[in-house]
Parts: C-alpha cells; structure tokens; sequence
C-alpha cells in the first residue's frame, strides 16, 4: 500500500516539476519574444511562473503586447502629423512591451505574500463567472473552497486586509497597488518607467500608486494597456460579471468585438473629451473589427 502511495507521489511530483519547467520555459520566452534578456528578480519569475499555471493572465498579458504594438503602429501610421504625441521612441516603445508583459503580476498578491498564498490569490483572481461583482469575496470564497480548507483561506486574506465586507470589485481592484508593491519591492533590471507604467494601468479606475498628478502626463502606454486589458477581459469573458448564467452559456465566454468595445466605451465615459484616450479607442475599434488586433 505505501509503495503505490510513494509511486503516486512521485509521479505527481515529476508532473508538477515537468508544468512548473515549461511555465517557466514560456514566462522567459515570452519575456525574450520582445527583446528583453536581462536577469529579473527569482521573486518576479516565481510569480510569472505561478500566474502562468494557475491562471490566463499571462496569455492576456502577451495578447495585450501584441495588441499594444499594433495599436501604436495604427496611431502613428494615421496620425504622426496631426499629432506628434502619439509617435514613441524605440525606447518608449520597449518599455511600453515589458510593462505589458508584467502589469498584471499583482494579481498574484501582495509584495509580502508566500508562494502558498499567491496560489491561492491566483485562484481568486482566475474565478470566472461571478454573477456580480458586489459579490463579497466571503461568499465567491464559500463557492470554492470545502469548510475545513475556508477557516483558513479567510485568515490569509484578512492578513491581507480583504475582509468579510470585501467585494469582488474591491478585491480586483487591489491589483495594480500590488503590481507597484512588487516591482518597487524586486526592481531588479526594471527601470522607473517601466514599474510606472506597469503600476498605473488602472489610472482610469483611480488606482494611482505613482501617485500622478493631473498635470503630468500619464504615459500613453499605460492608458493603452489598461484600456487593452479591459478590452482583452471583456472579450474573453471576464466580465460576464454583467450577464446572468444564462447568457453566459450562451454565449459561451465569447462576446463580439462591438459588444466589448461598447462596453469598455461606457465604462470609460470619464474619458470621452480626452483626445488620445480617443484615437486608442478607435484605433482598438479599427483593428478589432478587422481582428487583426492581437495578430
Ligand atoms: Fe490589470
């Protein structure tokens, strides 16, 4: 009986080892993809590596870069004379890529968080299909874990100060201060303008860590990504948090292009006066209607 229990073990174990070698394999190539070979932080790759299993962000994270990319080309292409703004140097360029591959990284948690609790934030994050996103967190909790793993898992996240009033939204919400806490916390071979850039991707949402003022200007790059990351979310799915189940099914997690790109418009209406935020969105619009956005 023990000899089958060890040959389990050891089996389960050479299966985690081989997923944990190949997520990583694609965290460096995705990193390498855009040109960047430095070493980061072994923190910062352990939690790419843990989003990478657990998770879709990563793939978003690389389908925003490419969406990025694309996005800059069509501005510049368009309107490099009208409006000199939106022509970037290589460098911006460059940063603009290496934020969008990390912007995301707070979803594993806070910068203090160990290995075993970003699993479990991981998990939280990479929960589909909440009805509402005033949901508390308490019950999505309820949801997933059985009673004796759920004592525990509330005591993590009160750590944390996500408590029994947290919502769903609150909870999301935290992830861009996070993304700031942990690239300020293990900058290796970051510069400032990449961890700025990164940490102030949900500016449009209020979450401003750097803490920008209104009169500097929030770096096109982190507009885009933000708005891209809504777009990206929305079209995967993510925010079925606005359809009931039954649409849901329907629709199986695909929503059109114009039913996404509508609903990122109404959720930024704060920003319909503001020209380059503008251009993104019809640039967006351009080339998701072409779906070639992600190309
Ligand atoms: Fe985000």
């Amino acid at each position: 009986m023990l000899e089958i229990f060890k040959a389990k073990m050891v089996k389960e174990i050479s299966r985690t080892t081989s997923e944990d070698k190949i997520s990583r394999q694609k965290v460096r190539l995705s990193l390498e993809r855009i040109g960047f070979h430095e070493l980061l932080h072994e923190e910062i790759t352990n939690r790419l590596t843990l989003l990478e299993k657990g998770s879709k962000f990563n793939e978003y994270s690389r389908r925003i870069e490419r969406g990025m990319e694309n996005v800059l080309n069509l501005l510049e292409r368009q309107y490099a004379e009208k409006y000199p703004e939106v022509v970037f140097l290589k460098k911006q360029r460059y940063d603009g890529s290496i934020a969008a591959i990390l912007h995301d990284i707070g979803k594993s948690g806070p910068a203090e968080a160990t290995s075993k609790e970003q699993d479990l934030i991981i998990k939280l994050f990479a929960r589909e299909n909440i009805r509402n996103s005033n949901m508390l967190v308490s019950e999505v909790i309820g949801e997933m874990f059985f009673e004796n793993q759920l004592a525990e898992t509330l005591e993590t996240l009160e750590k944390y100060k996500i408590g029994e009033k947290t919502t769903m939204r609150e909870f999301w919400d935290r992830h861009a201060q996070w993304t700031h806490d942990i690239l300020e916390k293990y900058s290796q071979n970051l510069n400032a303008h990449v961890r700025m850039i990164s940490g102030s991707h949900h500016i449009d949402r209020g979450i401003n860590p750097y803490n920008l003022s209104d009169e500097v200007v929030v770096p096109l790059a982190a507009n885009v990504i933000g708005t891209l990351e809504e777009y990206v979310e929305t079209l995967e799915g993510r925010a079925l948090i606005a359809l009931d189940q039954y649409e849901a099914a329907i629709e199986r997690g695909k929503l059109s292009h114009e039913m996404a790109l509508s609903r990122v418009r109404s959720s930024m209406v704060k920003h319909k006066n503001d020209k380059l935020m503008n251009l993104v969105l019809g640039a967006i619009d351009e080339l998701g209607e072409n779906s070639t956005i992600f190309n």
